[in-house]
């Protein structure tokens, strides 16, 4: 047995590859032992690679190799050779691919043994905390579900690869140790030895160098690109992620429109094998909000809002009045059957929506042949009526209401509450596979206002255009002016968006002064972009689509870390390697960096 592994020992096929044809030949398998069992002195085991598992029997006639075999453990690797047979009758394994086929073994080589894995490796990992699997993701990974995902994945940007070389776009890199861009999340930094106190950023998009692409006459440019964004993490957020980064000149939002619905075609049929419909919605922005509380609604989910303002505008609750008065609103998400919801459920949804930030959860229950609830005494009959058929009730239906100085806010939280109530009900949801439905959500406002900062900010980012028939000029009336801006959004996800962009340095400015980004800050922050901004820009325009969501869609995952290989925890700690980590003080020295610990 001291062999080592050569030529001789090479698989013949990969594991779950091997079929009946086979039966009769010599043949050898390579991979992961799995699942032994040793039934009236014959040993079985699986042997196990990507392709799934194919049996070995080791007959007690054996001898030497049969006593070996007796020593195997889950997870050794092993290579073994022997003849191919159709399983005895009545051993057949239905649920296998070669479920009707084993390898009588003749001989066998540990090419290397495992300690006892932390946990059992197959489907029921799923099952295991979440951190162990991160910290052992090498044997994570060494099963179906993972194996399928990433291989997926790997499909997935071929698939996009070849979609878009084929349309004449240029794959191009552009630089990781970079300066910062602004895409709105707080910026990994690296510090540069050769330029002590410098610091590169690394990129949160490849957003400025894309543009200048289209400045130096690469008219379609794509990039599967690398993004990093210190920002708060979640189950569809990673530090690091990965985006189809796409560019194009000369453009209006239909062109890039149509490419992302034939893209999103093609690529649904290769991978599920189904035909999306296009061309998608497109919806704008604020219908987006009014109907579904949401600027990336899950049309599966069967509940809209409703405007109230007309029941509550001249009536009794004071509350309402004065805010609808204020310029605010009074808006409704009703609940089919709602009204046999218990005390304690409502009251416990009103608490969960004051967490979300409203001051109260006004309802009404549509029962024994009206409408009931604490306002019904604020109101005179005829706008109780009116909160009826604005609210479209039904008899058994509730109606809860959140009234809001701002419109977006009371949008907001009703949205949430749509897709939690909705989300939970089979006759309000279509969870069916392949139900996709895909959205465009366009005409965002430009700017939003940041209440911590007070100033506006660019709702997308700082280079995308201005509506072009903004009534008004966009710096005059910053609140309402539009954005050229346009994100794809797949059953409530946003898998991806871009904008038509700013081409004239004079437009640019403007825009910079609105976001109380002063000249000289614009020239120190972003002074190289300007500057090729003023030398014959093309119109422009694209978008980025996130990889890590549309995989994780279309492996029907529920977190993007199912669909990486080495994700990062929600402290954005690497478990496996221990990243990030301390660093020895001579380096630290040779980058003039000194750490100053929280004493606490
Ligand atoms: P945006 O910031 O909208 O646009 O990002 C584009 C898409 O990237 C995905 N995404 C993420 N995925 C995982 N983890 C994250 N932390 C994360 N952040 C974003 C989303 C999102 O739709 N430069 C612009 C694109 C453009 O204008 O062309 C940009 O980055 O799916």
């Amino acid at each position: 047995m001291a062999e080592i592994f050569n030529h001789d020992w090479q698989r013949t096929k990969l594991c779950g590859r091997f079929d009946e044809s086979d039966a009769g030949h010599e043949v050898r398998a390579n991979g992961w032992v799995r699942a032994r069992r040793d039934l009236g002195g014959i040993i079985f085991i699986e042997v196990w690679d990507w392709t799934g598992p194919i049996q070995i029997v080791f007959n007690p006639e054996a001898g030497e190799i049969h006593n070996l075999a007796a020593t195997l453990r889950n997870e050794y690797c092993i290579a073994v050779k022997g003849r191919m047979r159709i399983r005895p009758e009545g051993t057949e394994n239905p649920e296998l691919k070669t479920g009707n086929i084993e390898i009588v073994a003749s001989d066998f080589l540990i090419l290397s043994k495992a300690k006892h894995p932390p946990f059992m490796i197959g489907d029921e990992t799923d099952s295991v905390d979440e951190n162990l699997r991160l910290k052992y993701r090498y044997l994570d990974m060494r099963r179906e579900k993972m194996q399928k995902n990433l291989r997926t994945r790997a499909k997935i940007n071929a698939f996009t690869r070849n979609y878009l070389n084929e349309r004449e776009f240029v794959e191009l890199e552009t630089p990781m140790l970079t300066k910062a861009t602004p895409e709105g999340a707080r910026d990994y930094l690296v510090p540069s030895r050769v330029n002590q106190g410098c610091f590169y950023a690394l990129p949160q998009s490849p957003q400025l160098f894309k543009q200048i692409l289209m400045i130096s006459g690469f008219d379609k440019y794509y990039q599967i690109a690398r993004c990093f964004r210190d920002e708060d993490l979640r189950a569809d957020r990673q530090p690091e992620f990965t985006q189809v980064d796409i560019e194009m000149s000369y453009i209006v939002e239909d062109d890039i429109m149509n490419l992302i619905e034939g893209y999103m075609k093609g690529l649904f049929k290769e991978i599920r094998g189904v035909d999306i419909p296009t061309p998608f919605i497109r919806m704008p922005y604020w219908e987006a909000m009014d109907r579904y509380g949401s600027d990336k609604p899950d049309l599966r989910v069967k509940l809209e809002l409703c405007d109230l303002a007309d029941a509550f505008r001249n009536s009794g609750f004071e509350p309402f009045r004065k805010i609808l008065e204020a310029g605010g609103v009074v808006r409704g998400l009703r609940l089919p059957g709602g009204a046999a919801m218990s005390r304690k459920e409502i009251m416990d949804l009103e608490a969960h929506a004051i967490k979300l930030g409203t001051s109260g959860l006004a309802n009404f229950l549509y029962k024994d042949g009206g409408l009931k609830g604490p306002l019904i005494k604020f109101l005179k009959p005829e706008e109780v009526d009116k909160v009826r058929e604005l609210g479209v009730m039904q008899p058994d239906d509730a109606l809860f209401i959140v009234a809001n100085e701002s419109r977006q806010k009371a949008c907001e939280i009703l949205g949430t509450l749509r897709l939690e109530l909705g989300r939970a009900r089979s006759d309000l949801f279509d969870n069916s596979p392949d139900n996709w439905k895909f959205l465009w959500v366009t005409e965002f406002p430009l700017f939003e206002w940041s209440a911590e900062e007070k100033r506006w900010e660019a709702m997308h980012h700082p280079f995308t255009s201005p509506a072009l028939d903004n009534d008004t000029p966009f710096d005059e009336d910053p609140e309402h002016a539009l954005a050229r801006a346009y994100d794809c959004v797949l059953n409530g996800n946003e898998v991806g968006g871009g904008s038509i962009r700013i081409h004239d340095p004079d437009v640019q400015a403007r825009l910079f002064k609105c976001l109380g980004i002063t000249p000289e800050d614009a020239k120190r922050r972003f002074g190289f972009f300007l500057d090729a901004l003023s030398y014959g820009t093309p119109p422009h325009g694209g978008l980025a689509l996130g990889v890590d969501r549309l995989v994780m869609l279309l492996c029907d995952g529920n977190s993007i870390r199912d669909v990486m290989a080495f994700p990062k925890t929600q402290k954005a700690q690497c478990l496996m390697s221990g990243a990030p980590d301390e660093v020895e003080q001579a380096r630290l020295d040779e980058l003039a960096i000194q750490v100053v610990k929280d004493e606490e």
